[in-house]
């Protein structure tokens, strides 16, 4: 098994009367691929928050190797996050003004790297993910999954050890959806970057290694994805969950 990279322990987040985490355990390990699914409201991009450093949880801890991420002021953590994490959101993440090599060579600007050799770098991850052709496009001038190719190019540019992602293909069509998804979980694979997606496309779960299912705040469902032809035999159902799948 790998080295466990990122553990919550007892997480909670309280909104009034709404528990949208009500004590989540949960471990992930080094470039593992989980995708995290349940319905709408159930608590999924609440936990992605807590786990990334974004909220700070009202019990519990999350912890990225020795670090305790949420004992951390908010200055430390939003270090961390720049330096340690990367993400995806749905859409909007781009610098309009700026071209695609420039938005994706942005985080290495901020950590001091030369101009030439970030643009040499996002150059080089534009094409990783295929979009080297764009690197002098601005994202108004680009379909929305190249777009999403550069954003994903942009949050792997810094070399992070999680790449979260919230429904990054959620404004996609399906079938650009699945390239982009396709793409992104073969580069993470690649790469022995830890990724976490929050998807609601079985299929996108079937391209990662592990699903975990969030029910009321809660984990429902966690075990290892089934591929086609593989018996993978190592399934940790939990409650009801155990006959699904
Ligand atoms: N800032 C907030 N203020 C108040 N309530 C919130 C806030 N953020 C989330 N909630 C509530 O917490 C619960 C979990 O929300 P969350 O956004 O984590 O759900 P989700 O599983 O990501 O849903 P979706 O699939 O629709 O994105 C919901 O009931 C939501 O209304
Ligand atoms: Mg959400």
């Amino acid at each position: 098994m790998n080295e466990m990279n990122l553990r919550g322990r007892g997480l909670v987040k309280t909104y009034g009367t709404v528990h949208a985490l009500a004590g989540v355990d949960i471990d992930l390990f080094q470039g593992e691929r989980v995708a995290i699914m349940g319905p709408s409201g159930s608590g999924k991009s609440t936990l992605l928050h807590v786990l990334s450093g974004i909220l700070r949880p009202d019990q519990g801890a999350v912890q990225l190797g020795s670090t305790t991420i949420s004992e951390l002021s908010d200055a430390k953590r939003s270090k961390l996050r720049r330096t340690a994490f990367g993400f995806v959101f749905q859409d909007g993440q781009l610098v309009p003004e700026l071209t695609a090599r420039e938005n994706v060579a942005f985080p290495l600007l901020l950590s001091g790297v030369t101009r030439g050799q970030a643009l040499k770098t996002a150059e080089m991850w534009l094409g990783r993910l295929g979009v080297e052709s764009q690197a002098r496009k601005r994202p108004g001038e680009m379909s929305g999954g190249q777009a999403q190719r550069v954003a994903i190019a942009r949050a792997l540019v810094h070399d992070p050890a999680v790449l979260f992602a919230d429904e990054p293909t959620g404004a996609l069509d399906q079938a650009t959806g699945h390239e982009v998804m396709q793409v992104l979980t073969t580069t993470a694979k690649m790469n022995g970057t830890t990724l976490v997606v929050i998807t609601h496309d079985a299929k996108v779960a079937s391209w990662c290694d592990r699903m975990i299912e969030i029910r009321d705040g809660l984990i429902h469902y966690d075990g290892r994805v089934q591929h086609e032809g593989q018996n993978l035999g190592e399934r940790h159902g939990l409650g009801e969950g155990q006959d699904q799948q």
